[in-house]
């Protein structure tokens, strides 16, 4: 069935030049760019979008990270899109990360606290209603 994900070009990509390499993986898999838009989150944007790490040890790091530049919100749509843009995206870890998924090639340790890995994608059809809410309406 046709769905739609919410993708963030997390702070580290857009700070990096990378927006520009990130969408044409997008584009060049088959998905459709519906909607995209820069965002500077502030805390309750991101208190929302990652409840569920709040107690975790990196969620303060995380939302510092977040607040850190913009991110570049993109709502992408096409069948199966949830599942086939986090098999894009590869791994949470991007030193791990599979070689030709965007934080594999593009992502690396760089010693923080939180891990910078370059991208978001939603993990699920309820996720993917509840983030895009958040981000863009
Ligand atoms: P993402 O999966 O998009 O959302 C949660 C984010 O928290 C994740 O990307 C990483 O940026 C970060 N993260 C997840 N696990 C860890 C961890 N063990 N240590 C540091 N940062 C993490």
């Amino acid at each position: 069935a046709i769905e739609e994900t919410l993708v963030l070009v997390k702070p580290d990509g857009v700070a990096r030049g990378l927006t520009g390499a990130i969408l044409a993986r997008i584009e060049a898999k088959g998905y459709a760019l519906v909607d995209i838009r820069l965002v500077e989150p502030d805390r309750d944007l991101l208190a929302e979008h990652y409840a569920e790490h709040e107690g975790k040890p990196f969620y303060e790091p995380l939302l510092e990270f977040m607040m850190s530049g913009p991110s570049v919100a993109i709502r992408v749509a096409g069948n199966r899109v949830i599942e086939g843009f986090r098999s894009l995206a590869g791994t949470t870890d991007p030193t791990s990360a599979a070689p030709g998924t965007i934080r594999g090639d593009f992502g690396r340790d760089w010693g923080l606290a939180v891990q910078q890995n370059l991208v978001h994608g939603s993990d699920s059809p309820e996720s993917a209603q509840r983030e895009l809410g958040i981000w863009f309406d």
